[in-house]
């Protein structure tokens, strides 16, 4: 073969290579509403910049004809490209091979690039559309699963790792995503289960259907499973390159500071007026975070999950930071189990990758009830106070109203090394509210009161003083535990002044082979 050949036959195979499952699997790819497993990369990564890795490696196993069935690649495309010039690596399963199914050798080409991907310190992309583990392999396929769930856990806190699931993801196969950063999944066409519908129907006779086991809406506002879900792929693939302008390239490194056009200065008179005259009304604190981050952009992450608490990421200055806040139009922004885990794993999330947090407060305590004790709101509220209390990175607090007892605590109080603790001169930090204060403290003389009009007008005159006296933020301030009482219309300039003053701060948690967060 001549030189020329030489060259030509490795054009034509890689030409072969790009066909992955052929044409007419294609096809049926699109008919389904999905993109190939190339197009997804195509669209995810800067133009021109996605390097291949093993485009020529095929599988091994001798058994059920699959010896007659060898694809180029193997049923999964690898390698690295950038992402608005930042490398990053990524792994896209071919559903078109074999259902996308993971072989050893396709888990093989995964582990590669992730182990790359720890050498260089640099996000990993995986983007999951696969039948699961490729049944002919048995148990090779299984270690392959176990061999990336290692790399997953190796390098949790190191490197930040994406999933997208854009298909099936069924079985063992969904602890890889579980285990990774964040989930995004695509709307109608993808679904995430441990058991499926089958299975499901035989072992317990519940009948259900694909979509309302484990597609995108149920695991985005029901299990929390997924942080975004994405009307459709490529909206699913602009999520991760938007998420990555938050996050540093690894646990080293910090985020990337950006030019920013929204002056740092801007005041916003609306927010004097924001909170509701009457304390048990509600508002939309994304009124608060829209007024006081750059250009109006915050990247919600679990939109429709545990709403009493709001978590995403933004920009102040250039710099980024996430933000937690609590929300009094859902349930008057309570924590309750679910708020407490998802608020924790994201405080977690941004210490891991040396991303400050900004905390907004406005919470009037833990949900009360047998539903939220029996389903351990103790251990998960604990999680969040644990997540801030261990967190060094810079700690941002601002009061806007409501912080009362244990979850004043919780919500990274000045104790739990709050570096900046603000609050407007609506907040209100106490133990409890007033009516739940006077009913305990002044029950019994209450009860004694036979006549109602003069039992109202005494809780009324009782409930006033303690307003008065403990529903305000001055106490706090007195004691040191508020470092500054700020006009609501300045809270841009004094977060942003705050977050760079902390920018150099270093903190250390004492040596130990890792804390036993409670689970
Ligand atoms: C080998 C597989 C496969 C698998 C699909 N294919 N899944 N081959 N191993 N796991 C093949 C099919 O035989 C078919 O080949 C092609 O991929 C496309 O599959 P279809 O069934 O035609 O596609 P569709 O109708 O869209 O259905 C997709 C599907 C279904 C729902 C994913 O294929 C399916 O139920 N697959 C099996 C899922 C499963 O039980 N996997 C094992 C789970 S256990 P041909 O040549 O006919 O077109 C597991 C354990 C992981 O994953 C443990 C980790 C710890």
């Amino acid at each position: 073969m001549s030189r020329q050949d030489k060259i030509k036959r490795l054009v034509e195979l890689r030409e072969e290579a790009k066909l992955g499952g052929g044409k007419k699997r294609i096809e049926a790819q699109h008919a389904k509403g999905k993109m190939t497993a190339r197009e997804r990369i195509e669209i995810l990564l800067d133009e021109g910049s996605f390097e291949e890795f093993d485009m020529f490696i095929t599988h091994r196993c001798t058994d059920f004809g699959l010896e007659n069935h060898k694809y180029p690649g193997d049923g999964v495309i690898t390698g690295h490209g950038t992402i608005d010039g930042r490398v990053v690596y990524v792994y896209s399963q071919d559903f078109t091979v074999l259902g996308g199914s993971l072989s050893e050798t396709f888990a093989k080409k995964i582990c590669k690039v992730m182990d790359q991907a720890m050498k260089v310190g640099a996000p990993v992309i995986g983007i999951n559309d696969s039948g699961g583990a490729r049944i002919q392999e048995g148990v090779m396929s299984l270690a392959g699963y176990a061999e990336i769930f290692q790399r997953n856990i190796m390098a949790s806190g190191v490197i930040p790792q994406i999933s997208a699931i854009f298909g099936p993801c069924a079985g063992g196969a969904v602890y890889s995503p579980a285990l990774t950063d964040v989930i995004i999944m695509s709307d109608k066409t993808s679904y995430m289960f441990v058991t499926g519908p089958k299975v499901t129907k035989a072992v317990t006779g519940e009948v259900i259907s694909t979509e309302d086991l484990g597609g995108a809406t149920v695991h985005t506002t029901r299990s929390g499973v997924a942080h975004f879900k994405a009307e459709d792929e490529e909206e699913g693939l602009m999520i991760i390159r938007k998420l990555l302008e938050y996050l540093p390239q690894n646990n080293l490194e910090d985020p990337p500071v950006t030019e920013c056009n929204d002056p740092s200065e801007r005041a916003d008179d609306s927010l004097n007026d924001i909170i509701p005259e009457e304390s048990n009304q509600s508002y939309d604190v994304k009124d608060v975070i829209y007024s006081i981050i750059d250009n109006k952009e915050f990247l919600e992450l679990h939109r429709h999950y545990a709403r009493s608490i709001v978590v995403g990421f933004a920009k102040f200055s250039g710099m980024p930071a996430g933000i937690i806040a609590n929300q009094p139009n859902y349930l008057a922004g309570v924590l309750d189990t679910e708020a407490s885990r998802k608020a924790a794993r994201f405080v977690r999330f941004c210490d891991a990758f040396n991303v400050p947090v900004v905390t907004l407060v406005d919470v009037p305590g833990f949900l009360p009830g047998s539903a939220q004790e029996y389903g351990g709101i103790i251990i998960h509220g604990a999680k969040l106070l644990f997540a801030y209390g261990e967190a060094t990175v810079p700690k941002v607090t601002v009061t806007l109203r409501k912080s009362y007892g244990g979850a004043h605590d919780v919500m990274s109080c000045k104790q739990l090394r709050g570096d900046i603790n603000y609050a407007w001169p609506t907040a209100e930090i106490a133990v409890m509210g007033a009516q739940g204060a006077i009913e305990i403290l002044e029950g019994k003389k209450i009860a004694k009161i036979e006549d109602e009009a003069e039992r109202k007008e005494y809780i009324s005159e009782r409930e006033s003083e303690y307003i008065e006296k403990f529903a305000n933020p001055y106490e706090a301030a007195r004691h040191g535990f508020i470092d500054d009482i700020i006009e609501p219309r300045n809270t841009r300039f004094r977060v942003i002044r705050a977050l760079q003053t902390l920018m150099s701060k270093k903190d250390l948690n004492p040596p130990k082979k890792h804390s036993n967060i409670p689970l």
